[in-house]
Formats: C-alpha cells, structure tokens, sequence
C-alpha cells in the first residue's frame, strides 16, 4: 500500500514536471523572475513603453543599442559614441551634460581638462573611477559645445534612465546644472540646486559644479568641496534608498 502510494506520488511528480518542461519550451522557462528592486522599477518607470531600450536587461545590450542607434542628427555627426563607464555595481553614480572634443574622439566620458580636475575631486574624497559609475546625459557630441537641446535630451534620456534602473546606484551626484536641471525637472540655478540632499526616486541626489566651471572660476572650488564633503557624508554612513 505505501509502496503504492510512492510509486503514485512519483508518477504524478514526474508528469507535473514533464509539463513544466512542455510549458518552458513553449513560452520560455517557469523561473521566477527577480523582482525589480523600487529604486530601479521607479526609473523603468520613466521610460516610454515603446521604447527599445525597456526590454534590454545588460549594460552591454544596452551599449550596443547606443553605439549603433541615430536618435537625433548629433548621433550621425558623431566620432564615437560615450556611453559612459566604470563599475556596474558603482554605489554612486556621476551624471554630467555631454561629451566634449576629447570624449568624442576616444569615447569615454570625462577624458579632457575636466576630467582631469573630477579625477582630482575624486580623489580628494578617497574613491577611484573604478568605485564609480560615471555617465552623461547625452551620449554624443553636440557640435562646438553648445548646450543639449530639449529634443536631444529627451531622446537620450531614456538611455540614462536604463543605465540607472541596471546599475542601482545608492546616491547620484550631478555635475553641473544641465545635469541637475535635467534629472530634477527644474529650472533652478545651480546655486538653488546645490548643497542639499534632493530625494530622486527614493535615492539621495547631489548637484554641483560641473569641473569645466571650476576650471573657468577658482571662487566654486570652495562651495564645490563642501559639496563632495556632504556626498562622502552619505556614502559613508551608508544613508541609502529603500
Ligand atoms: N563634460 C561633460 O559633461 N561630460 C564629459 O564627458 C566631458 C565633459
């Protein structure tokens, strides 16, 4: 009778099984999907439903779609494209505007004079490009410099929200006021938007000045240090989302 009843029990298990694999080949394996964390579903949140970059789930699909996409005239004029680099588990991420001449010939973010003074502000609160994830809000060149048009920064904009929802980062700091006026949604001066802690989704989110600025005016610098005080504040007391 038990003996039955366990010849029974393994029938059932192993037609429940073959079901499951029918089921798999069919529609793609029953394994639970990993349930995207508030932060990231937040984000995700923001892009467009139609737009491709939603269904890509790596950094590196996601760097291929950038490379090879034309969004906007900027992305045919381009030499390379900047994605954007450094950790993919960075705790901080660093948004800046747009590639410059430097960037645009090698493409990595923050190469040229600037990037040398932000490895400098880097380092001075104790951290590497490789703890960081640094990224632009736009992923080409505009021509001379000039400043992002809304089309530009809209169309790019949905790569950045991807790159966030993939990384997770714990705090974001904002390297000048495109950058901040762009994330926060507002007009603000960057005087307005720096020293204080904005809630971006559920995660702390700095603004300060971009390094070309500090470059341009030596009276930021001090303001600019408080800035990064209060960011190495955060990270270190491990004030983060969720
Ligand atoms: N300025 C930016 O905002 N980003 C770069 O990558 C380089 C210069």
């Amino acid at each position: 009778m038990h003996r039955d009843f366990c010849v029974t029990m393994v029938e059932q298990l192993q037609g429940l099984r073959n079901c499951l694999y029918a089921e798999a080949e069919m529609h793609g394996p029953l394994v639970p999907v990993e349930p995207l964390k508030g932060f990231a579903r937040r984000i995700t949140d923001l892009i467009p439903m139609e737009n491709p970059v939603r269904a890509l789930s790596s950094l590196e699909d996601l760097r291929h779609y950038v490379e090879n996409a034309t969004l906007v005239p900027i992305d045919a004029a381009r030499t390379k494209a900047v994605f954007g680099e450094g950790n993919a588990r960075a705790r901080i991420m660093l948004v800046g505007e747009a590639p410059g001449a430097d960037e645009d010939r090698l493409g990595r973010p923050f190469v040229g004079r600037a990037g040398k003074l932000l490895d400098k502000m880097i380092a001075a609160i104790s951290l590497s490009r490789e703890d960081l994830f640094i990224a632009n809000i736009l992923k080409s060149r505009p021509p001379g410099n000039r400043n992002p048009t809304p089309q530009e920064i809209a169309a790019h904009l949905p790569v950045l929200y991807k790159q966030m929802a993939l990384i997770q980062p714990e705090f974001i700091l904002c390297l000048g006021k495109v950058a901040g006026q762009t994330l926060l949604n507002t007009l603000g001066t960057l005087g307005s938007l720096r020293g204080k802690v904005h809630d971006y989704h559920g995660i702390p989110l700095l603004v300060t000045y971009h390094p070309a600025a500090l470059l341009r005016n030596q009276r930021w610098k001090r303001p600019a240090w408080e800035d990064l005080q209060l960011l190495q504040k955060l990270y270190r007391t491990g004030l983060a989302h969720q």
